[in-house]
């Protein structure tokens, strides 16, 4: 079984000081870097684009696993490549051509991730599955860090936890969203093998350990299966 991976959402982070907290996050451990792209369309709110992607692969050389909640995410995948992406994830949702979008994510030597919102149900994965890295299930409606986790996205997660296995995929399940100490130990029962976390992190005043207690409880949580 693989070991649960970590990675910390700079949503919540101190973009005056990116730095300090990018090197916080990569002393306690984390795998990955989230960056969750906003556009103001798809999801309420803005965040930041492909420029703040660039200065965090400077900054790291953890794999960026970038999540765009923008529409027509098409026209922007060329972008998010030179910035540095290496895992980039469009939201079915968003993609009225989600086969090709995935395969030029793939043909510009990315990661193709696709993310389902709480309402989607996991069967519009069941065509793109094999085409894919990760599902990111979306445990919290996209667009604000800090929101609570809906406690329905376990059954989600181990619905496609049993497709995955059907399939034989090695297909990973990410979860983003509300993820704390109180539901990891749940969605990593369910099947999930990255975690992504902002407030759960970037709210404590020790950024580093938060990242060491959030990826021990997963792996212990793991180890008792
Ligand atoms: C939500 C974003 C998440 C968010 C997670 O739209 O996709 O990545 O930053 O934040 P927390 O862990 O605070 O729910
Ligand atoms: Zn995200």
């Amino acid at each position: 079984m693989n070991r649960i991976l970590i990675s910390p959402s700079i949503l919540s982070a101190n973009f005056g000081n990116l730095a300090s907290d990018i090197a916080a996050v990569e002393k306690g451990g984390a795998d990955l870097l989230h960056l969750d792209v906003m556009d103001g369309h798809f999801v309420p709110s803005i965040s930041f684009g492909p420029p703040i992607v660039a200065a965090a692969s400077k900054l790291t050389s953890l794999p960026l696993d970038t999540h765009l909640m923008v529409k027509n995410p098409e026209n922007c995948l060329e972008e998010f490549q030179k910035a540095g992406a290496g895992y980039l994830t469009v939201h079915a949702e968003a993609c009225v051509h989600l086969h090709r979008t995935i395969s030029v994510i793939r043909s510009l030597g990315m990661k193709p991730g696709v993310a389902l919102n709480p309402a989607t149900p996991i069967g519009v994965l069941e065509e793109i599955l094999p085409l894919v890295d990760l599902v990111l299930v979306m445990s919290v409606n996209p667009g604000y860090w800090g929101q609570p986790f809906i406690p329905e996205s376990v059954e989600k997660i181990s619905k496609l936890k049993k497709m995955i296995d059907t399939k034989k995929l090695p297909t990973r399940i990410e979860v983003d969203g509300g993820i704390d100490a109180s539901v990891v130990d749940r969605v990593v029962q369910a099947g999930a093998d990255i975690l992504v976390a902002s407030k759960a992190i970037f709210s404590s005043s020790d950024v580093k350990k938060a990242v060491e207690r959030l990826k021990n409880q997963a792996n212990k949580g793991q180890r008792k299966l």
